[in-house]
């Protein structure tokens, strides 16, 4: 049994955070949390982690970030599409490239976990080994991934494309070994985004995620020069959504990232279909894409969470990502930290074990030290306002996935 000493927040809902200075949580060898308190500590004989002076939140989720594109932050000056033609088809064409691939990955985990993130939902290069080797990586490193081969077969260079034949063999052969390895890595498949794929792929594509109950993640509606293409590319469907629905894409099981400029219809279509969205305000100012309007989501009922999008946004760490959160929309500390946490978990679906910290959940823990910015006493959206605006990884003093300590600052 293991017991963490320090502040424990965590949050139930977007406008209510549960708030135990002097907390503790005991946890057991599987770990699970088995009692979450204040003040009396349990007695017995426990491994101690003493955070006291620092903050224990969940986990953060980043739902949307892409591998490849680790070394490809702060390209500026184009807009989508050229951004994806001129650095990153080219940048993740490398990929073939084993060692390219093997130290990029390294690098890239490390870098989650060093900021704070302990689960996280990837997209890899168009390449089966390099989606292996991230595999590999993130196994190694201790984080929950999500990890998926991009998948494209038109718009973007030859040796990238794909077969929908080719495609199904590479997710089937990945993922028979590692979808649900220690029940703490999972298959995603990653049709890139309708501009790169054909109706043809799109359909293989949601056949062999169905067939073998793996996840399905893309990109909807991020700018207007896109949706533009998807139009000419799709004129035959009512809108960019029709296209992922006709294709059999979007479901429970599916995360769409960006989810700009939709209008009601395809809200609602992504609503009754169970389809998560992933909200990268980062990217979205960075790549001049729009701003994703929260109020007309969450009036649509849709599940958020939030995603770095490296490198369409430039910062791997995520709490400089909520800095942009309130940019796009203002909302209080308490609800940008809840769409960091319990949000990336119900978008997954894991929030009945994950997303907070309570008995009976798996211990997926960010340690946080804020005196740099604040004292850790003060008030609960005092400290919070500070992370959201000011944090960034030198507030990051350790991460625990499970109760294991998976990156701990010298
Ligand atoms: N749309 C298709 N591919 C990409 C990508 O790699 N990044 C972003 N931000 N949008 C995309
Ligand atoms: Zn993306």
């Amino acid at each position: 049994m293991k017991l963490f000493k320090g502040r424990v927040i965590s949050f139930k809902d977007d406008s209510r955070a549960v708030d135990l200075p002097h907390g503790h949580i005991l946890v057991d060898d599987n770990g699970k949390i088995i009692e979450v308190g204040q003040g009396t500590l349990p007695s017995g004989e426990f491994e101690e982690f003493d955070f006291s002076d620092y903050l224990i939140f969940p986990g953060f989720f980043d739902i949307h970030v892409h591998l490849p594109q680790f070394d490809e932050r702060a390209r500026w000056g184009k807009n989508l599409l050229e951004w994806l033609e001129h650095y990153i088809f080219p940048a993740e064409s490398r990929f073939a490239r084993e060692d390219v691939a093997r130290d990029t990955a390294r690098r890239f985990f490390d870098s989650l976990v060093r900021n704070g993130t302990t689960t996280a939902v990837v997209y890899s290069s168009a390449h089966r080994h390099a989606t292996e080797i991230a595999f590999e990586e993130a196994n190694k490193k201790g984080i929950r991934a999500l990890i998926g081969q991009v998948l494209m077969d038109r718009n973007a260079p030859f040796e990238m494309l794909v077969t929908p034949e080719k495609a199904k063999k590479d997710i089937e052969a990945v993922a028979s070994q590692w979808h649900g390895y220690d029940n703490r890595l999972f298959y995603v498949v990653t049709p890139r985004f309708a501009v790169s794929c054909s109706m043809e792929l799109m359909k293989a594509a949601a056949e062999v995620a169905k067939a073998n109950g793996l996840y399905i993640q893309s990109h909807l509606s991020e700018q207007i020069p896109e949706i533009e293409y998807v139009r000419e590319l799709f004129p035959e469907h009512p809108h960019y959504t029709g296209v992922y629905q006709d294709a059999g894409l979007l479901g429970e099981k599916t995360i769409m990232a960006h989810a700009i400029h939709l209008s009601d219809e395809e809200r609602k279509i992504l609503a009754d279909t169970g389809t998560k969205i992933a909200h990268c305000p980062s990217s979205n100012f960075f790549l001049h894409s729009g701003r994703m309007d929260m109020k007309s989501i969450e009036d649509a009922g849709l599940v958020v969470g939030l995603g770095s999008d490296v490198a369409g946004g430039p910062f791997i760490n995520m709490l400089q990502v909520l800095t942009d959160v309130y940019y796009a929309n203002r909302m209080s500390p308490i609800k940008a930290f809840y769409h960091l946490t319990l949000g990336g978990a119900k978008a997954l679906g894991w929030d009945s074990f994950l997303g907070t910290i309570e008995p009976g959940k798996e211990a997926d823990f960010t340690i946080v030290d804020p005196s740099s910015l604040i004292s850790p006493d003060s008030e609960l959206t005092d400290v919070l306002a500070k992370l959201m605006f000011l944090g960034d990884d030198r507030n990051i003093v350790a991460t625990f996935v499970r109760g294991k300590r998976i990156w701990q600052r010298r």
